[in-house]
């Protein structure tokens, strides 16, 4: 039951519905502290209506309110304090949660709509880089959020395999390529051709015309840049999917740039239909200005599409292809501007669907306070915080539990755990400064922390060995416990909250301290002792795994069974 609803009902009949229950349950707060109740409701609001000193109001409505399903309703000054029964709270939230296990906090929020989320989208020929970590985590996070909430995510990786930046690379190849070592260390290779280019084209800008002619050979079909771009981008794929299949993200599509060559010409089309495209210094731009922002620069004085002409046909495309509820671009916050310029071209272009377009955008990562770049070789390479966070949690297992079974298996979803929470924790859009050792760090708000909470619940179960048949009623009114049975009720509007905000540090800041509640709970009750409360301990602790384990596979995050 939404009890939050519940006493905005009692006290809207109250006060004979002079406010709606509506209006009162928008004014219900949680307290900060459980001695102050479960919900709080302050009485300002009705003085002005009842022509009384809220804390008369506040005294008044007590004795009205009938009080069953409460433990006691209190008048604290202008505040009046709802304590829940924690009999008939308990048995009802642990029986939703035990029938519908992982399903509990599903939710119908999408009627099945399709939204088409643009994620990771990394360069080929180029490492993919923290800020391309960033997007796939939020991105799949989001989608299993979606999924959750009946909606049809579809997971786009939309390739940055098209631009002048591969002119670039073939005559960086021409001039000092060699296959073996690109077959060798592909991206590694293809990143320090790419460098040395910026570095001698800043001495010879010749290069410069000399990479554009490439580009356009590619454009027009030319079989030599055709086969070199194509090796390229194969190498740089197997690259990026094993980097996927580490993190446990699939994609549903991976239709880049390119594919979108070909898709071009009718969006110039239809902007030369609407009379939207002027000529400006020979290039072809739309006016943005009603909307304050830059014009879109469409086609190049040489006739070369840019990103933006990609995206306009992309967008289409996927309007066309998915007919979609929302179409969610998550990107980083440098390119806010240009998700502007989309939106206001669209616009332009008479489709009101781009109302539906939204950019999900996120913080930096820096480095040492230094924003990273690979045009300057100032990388992270994922790779290398993979393996080292795997190896690091390797090594505090074998410390703890030398004989645990499936170590290697365990090691690698604690450490890409960690790296995968240690993104998704903090509000997405706070930039933050990368520090590999404050990554794999085990002990307080992590992964590795929350994973434990759970490892930990669950050698409890094991070692209880009873069974928790779910058509029974379980009821605590220990009140250790009752901070973990709020937060289990509160799982459901947790989701909710973290998908209507796009915010998978919701789920994260849930889950630590859902894990919190139930450590100090542990400390402080003797769950095993043979009483009559066992059953109902461990319906709780049994529970609390499976809303931590549901909260973790929201993030992409494992949830081992020992640790
Ligand atoms: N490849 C781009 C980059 O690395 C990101 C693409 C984002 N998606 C989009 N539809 N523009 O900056």
């Amino acid at each position: 039951m939404d009890y939050k609803q519940k006493i905005a009902d009692l006290i809207a009949a109250a006060v004979d519905n002079q406010l709606t229950a509506d209006q009162i349950s928008a004014k219900i707060e949680v307290p900060k502290t459980l001695d102050l109740g479960d919900y709080a409701f302050p009485a300002f609001m009705l003085a002005k209506i009842l022509r009384k000193a809220p804390q008369a109001i506040a005294q008044d409505l007590v004795a009205k309110l009938p009080q069953d399903g409460f433990e006691k309703i209190e008048a604290v000054g202008p505040y009046i304090n709802f304590f829940l029964d924690k009999q008939t709270y308990s048995q009802e939230i642990l029986q939703n949660v035990l029938t519908a296990g992982a399903h509990y906090g599903d939710q119908n929020l999408g009627d099945q709509g399709n939204v088409p989320i643009d994620m990771s989208s990394p360069n080929i020929a180029k490492p993919m880089s923290m800020g391309h970590l960033r997007s796939t985590v939020i991105g799949n996070s989001i989608a299993e959020l979606l999924k959750k909430t009946n909606y049809k995510p579809i997971k786009i990786d939309y390739l940055g395999d098209w631009g002048t930046q591969f002119g670039k690379l073939i005559q960086a190849y021409k001039m000092w390529g060699n296959e073996a070592d690109v077959k060798n260390d592909p991206i590694n290779t293809l990143l320090k051709y790419y460098v040395h280019f910026h570095e001698e084209a800043d001495k010879d800008p010749e290069l410069n015309d000399k990479a554009r002619a490439w580009f356009k050979k590619l454009q027009d079909g030319d079989q030599e840049a055709t086969e070199l771009w194509q090796w390229f981008r194969s190498e740089s794929l197997n690259y990026f999917m094993k980097i996927y299949k580490e993190l446990g993200v699939e994609f549903d599509s991976f239709n880049g740039e390119s594919f979108f060559n070909d898709k071009m010409d009718e969006i110039i089309e239809l902007l030369r239909e609407k009379n939207l495209l002027k000529e400006s210094q020979g290039a072809q731009i739309v006016d943005l200005d009603k909307y304050d922002l830059n014009p879109a620069l469409i086609l190049r004085s040489d006739g070369g599409t840019l990103y933006i002409t990609r995206d306009l046909a992309a967008a289409l495309y996927r309007y066309r292809t998915y007919n979609f509820k929302q179409s969610l671009y998550v990107v980083g916050s440098e390119q806010t501007g240009h998700f502007q310029q989309l939106k206001a071209v669209l616009k332009e272009m008479g489709y009101d669907w781009s109302d539906d377009i939204k950019h999900i955008p996120f913080g930096l990562i820096t480095s040492g306070g230094k924003k990273l770049s690979t045009r300057k070789g100032r990388v992270i390479l994922l790779e290398n915080v993979l393996n080292d966070a795997v190896d690091l949690a390797y090594k505090q297992i074998e410390a703890k539990n030398p004989d645990l079974a499936n170590k290697q298996e365990v090691a690698h979803d604690v450490g890409v755990g960690a790296v995968i929470f240690h993104d998704l924790k903090n509000d997405r859009m706070n930039n933050f400064d990368f520090d590999l050792e404050e990554v794999v760090r085990f002990e307080g708000e992590t992964g590795p922390y929350v994973q434990y909470s759970h490892a930990r619940a669950m050698s409890i179960l094991r070692k209880a060995n009873m069974d928790i048949p779910t058509d029974q009623a379980y009821a605590l009114d220990d009140p250790e416990a009752w901070e973990t049975l709020r937060l289990l009720g509160d799982f459901p509007a947790t989701v909710k909250r973290a998908v209507e905000e796009y915010e998978p540090s919701v789920i994260a800041k849930y889950a630590i301290h859902l894990a919190k509640a139930f450590n100090k709970y542990y400390a402080h009750s003797r769950i095993l002792t043979d009483d009559e409360q066992k059953a109902s301990r461990l319906a709780m602790v049994k529970s609390l795994t499976i809303v931590l384990k549901e909260s973790l596979r929201l993030l992409g995050v494992q949830a081992p069974d020992e640790m």
